[in-house]
């Protein structure tokens, strides 16, 4: 009787929904320690197949800290967190939340509009001294359409559509999707390819040349293009969350529902035919492709592990550029990613089992 009432409580909140709340609260507040600790034990959950109904049965279970175990404690007997709900009626978070929704927008950005009092955005577009940068614009003209899921289908054909762009170029080059549609996810936030030549060196242009048929194409809403600054005798970096140094676009397109098997995933009464996809495009020198393929990939958190587990278990350092043996002080070369996983001593890890 008493469970039955409680999991048809529409106020009940998922363990792993609120881990994802405090992790988000933290990073707004930049504190990265429990940031990334939340960030985990959302990600633990989600590996599970079963779930989570005594806290016993969570004991066993790596990566779960104190306070983890004490917020899921909470939920298992009342179906709610004190803490979480406190944070998602807090006007500062859900400003943030609501600011950083928008493409080009971080959370330095976000509590800067927040300080001076603004707090949606009307407010933001009404108030003149506000200069927002080419992509925020993008990102306000764009709002409705990137917010919104991208499908498999729709990845298919902007696939198609990049494929075509590469081939065009030169015929010797490939794209190849990556990311979460890589890891076998059925809807993204964005599609990710990486775009290869045989020929080392010869990748930037690749891609300046891709983005100039993009727009010949009258499919480009907005370019960030950023040149490659690789220096292939730097070691792998120790911090994550660098990004990598090869060249690469952010980039919205335009995806004409002509293009799309079944139809664009728009909502219902939009008859325009066409909507904004946000695409990102990366292009390595090919001796470096598995290393960006096994990055790119994702998830973030897989990443994360991996990176933990080469540096601790083999003393090894991996990011996307390269993979790097201290021990042995040389760097080790990959062509394929079960290359890079047999350097690393395991089984080879399939895209889909990447979803941590
Ligand atoms: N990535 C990266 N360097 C970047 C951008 C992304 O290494 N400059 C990596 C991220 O670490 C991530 C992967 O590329 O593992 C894909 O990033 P992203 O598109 O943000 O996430 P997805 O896993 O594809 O999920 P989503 O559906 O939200 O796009
Ligand atoms: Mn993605
Ligand atoms: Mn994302
Ligand atoms: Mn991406």
């Amino acid at each position: 009787m008493e469970d039955r009432r409680r999991s048809s409580c529409p106020c009940q909140v998922l363990p792993r929904d609120a881990f994802e709340v405090l992790a988000e609260f933290y990073e707004f507040n930049e504190v990265e320690g429990p940031c990334l600790a939340f960030r985990r034990a959302a990600s633990v959950l989600k590996s599970l197949a079963w779930s989570v109904r005594r806290l016993g049965a969570t004991e066993g279970l790596p990566c779960l800290g104190e306070r983890s175990k004490s917020v899921m404690e909470e939920i298992l007997q009342s179906g709610r967190s004190f803490e979480v709900e406190k944070i998602l009626s807090d006007e500062r978070y859900q400003t943030l939340k609501l600011f950083t929704s928008v493409f080009g927008v971080g959370p330095k950005t976000a509590e800067k509009w927040y300080r001076r009092g603004l707090r949606s955005f009307s407010d933001i577009l009404a108030e003149p001294s506000i200069h927002l940068n080419r992509m925020q614009q993008s990102g306000f003209r764009h709002y409705g359409d990137i917010s919104r899921a991208v499908s498999r289908a729709e990845a298919r054909a902007l696939g198609n559509i990049i494929d075509e762009a590469v081939r065009a170029i030169t015929a010797d080059g490939a794209a190849a999707l990556t990311g979460g549609f890589r890891r076998g996810k059925e809807f993204g936030h964005d599609v990710d390819f990486i775009v290869t030549t045989p020929e080392v060196g010869r990748e930037d242009r690749l891609l300046t040349d891709i983005i100039e048929s993009l727009k010949q194409q009258g499919i480009l809403l907005y370019c960030d293009y950023q040149a490659s600054t690789f220096d292939q005798s730097k070691l792998p970096s120790h911090k994550f969350e660098a990004m990598d140094h090869f060249a690469k676009c952010f980039l919205i397109l335009r995806l004409d529902c002509s293009r799309v098997d079944g139809g664009l995933n728009s909502v219902e009464g939009d008859s325009r035919g066409w909507r904004a996809v946000r695409v990102d495009l990366v292009s390595p020198p090919v001796d470096r492709y598995a290393f960006t393929l096994l990055g790119w990939t994702g998830s973030r958190q897989f990443e994360r592990d991996l990176r933990r587990f080469a540096r601790s278990e083999r003393r090894m350092l991996l990011d996307n550029h390269a993979l790097y043996d201290k021990t042995k002080k040389e760097f080790l070369a990959a062509t394929t990613e079960e290359d890079i996983f047999a350097h690393l001593g395991l089984e080879y890890i399939e895209p889909w089992q990447r979803n941590a």
